[in-house]
């Protein structure tokens, strides 16, 4: 875990304090409204999360969001890069994650360090990096991307300016294919996007030949050249949502299914499967992590809280800002709003 996060001190409530049968959706709405704060939830939430949040989103219309809200509280239910981003972006408010452990591989993929040496070998390339990514790695980058604005923002560099993309070398890859440019890319991957099988999804496809497949492109290609659609969690959910189609393959973690069934009851959705056709390997252990009882304790305990020193908070927010200005052609989603 970095130093960003203020822990809880060992005086406050802990699980084991919860009494059996409190109302926690009652209480963290009660909570709520006390503190003036607003629950963000990224696609990946266990479907009762998602449905207590003010707004679900990905990750740019939630760093939108963050930056724009003016609640005093901000409750950041995905992983802990997400609550940074929060942070960096509205520095005036209490960030609150549920669970201080809830990281990402591909964050864990590219250290800090590695990344300033890597930089290095590559000085006339421009950064350009996935927002999945720390709070040090985003202060050593150019300009910060999402999987639904890294094609657009690739498009608007200089032709003739070398780039350099990190850490997800699949997401990489597919903007490299999409914009045909020349991309360095770092070795990350995201462990939960690695998992699908390929020769599992063309036997499903078999089984399902009607089906339409949407993956994400933190997906290998070997996924994504069997998709119908490529696109971030809220354009695949655009997708499903605007096609005619009944079933589909929903290549990427599979939280988001609750949203698509929510909206379209009458269409199938089948997670895509994993090396032996049946594992779980579509949920990510890291968004898991989080709960109703986290979330009740983190507003009534103040922590864990996000934290940035301020010489690190500037820098990465140069790279953000520019994400966000350069991201102006991509549209807000209105499709996951709850309350907010
Ligand atoms: P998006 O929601 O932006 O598609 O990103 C998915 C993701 O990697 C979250 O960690």
């Amino acid at each position: 875990m970095t130093d960003t996060v203020v822990l809880p001190p060992a005086s406050c409530l802990t699980e084991a304090d919860i009494a059996p049968g409190l109302d926690l959706v009652a209480e963290i709405g009660r909570l709520r409204k006390e503190r003036n704060a607003v629950i963000l939830a990224h696609y990946y939430q266990d479907g009762e999360i998602q449905d207590l949040a003010d707004f679900v989103g990905d990750s740019l219309d939630l760093s939108r969001k963050a930056a724009a809200t003016d609640a005093d509280v901000i409750v950041f239910c995905g992983v802990r890069f997400m609550g940074e981003v929060a942070k960096i972006l509205s520095p005036g408010k209490t960030v609150l994650i549920p669970d201080a452990e809830a990281g990402c591989s591909l964050e864990d993929a590219c250290q800090p360090e590695d990344f300033r040496r890597y930089r290095q070998r590559f000085p006339d390339h421009v950064a350009v990096t996935y927002i999945n990514c720390s709070a040090e790695v985003k202060a050593l980058s150019d300009v910060i991307v999402t999987s639904s604005n890294a094609e657009a923002i690739v498009n608007q560099l200089p032709a003739d300016k070398p780039i350099l993309f990190a850490p997800d070398r699949h997401l990489g890859a597919y903007v490299a294919r999409k914009t045909g440019r020349e991309l360095a890319l770092w070795p990350g991957s995201c462990i939960i996007h690695e998992q699908f099988s390929e020769r599992e999804l063309i036997k499903l496809k078999v089984r399902h030949p009607e089906a339409k497949v949407a993956a994400h492109p933190e997906c290998p290609d070997g996924i994504l050249k069997h998709a119908d659609h490529v696109g971030s969690t809220r354009n695949i959910l655009d997708f499903v949502l605007g096609s005619a189609a009944d079933t589909f393959i929903i290549a990427t973690e599979k939280h988001i299914i609750h949203q698509m069934e929510k909206a379209a009851p009458g269409k199938t959705f089948l997670a895509a499967p994993g090396a032996d056709g049946g594992c779980d390997c579509a949920s990510c252990p890291f968004m898991a992590k989080n709960t109703l009882e986290k979330i009740y304790l983190c507003l009534r305990n103040d922590a864990p809280r996000i934290e940035i020193p301020e010489d690190l908070r500037v820098e990465a927010l140069k790279p953000l800002e520019r994400m966000l200005e350069m991201s102006r052609s991509v549209p807000m989603s209105g499709a996951s709003r709850n309350a907010a």
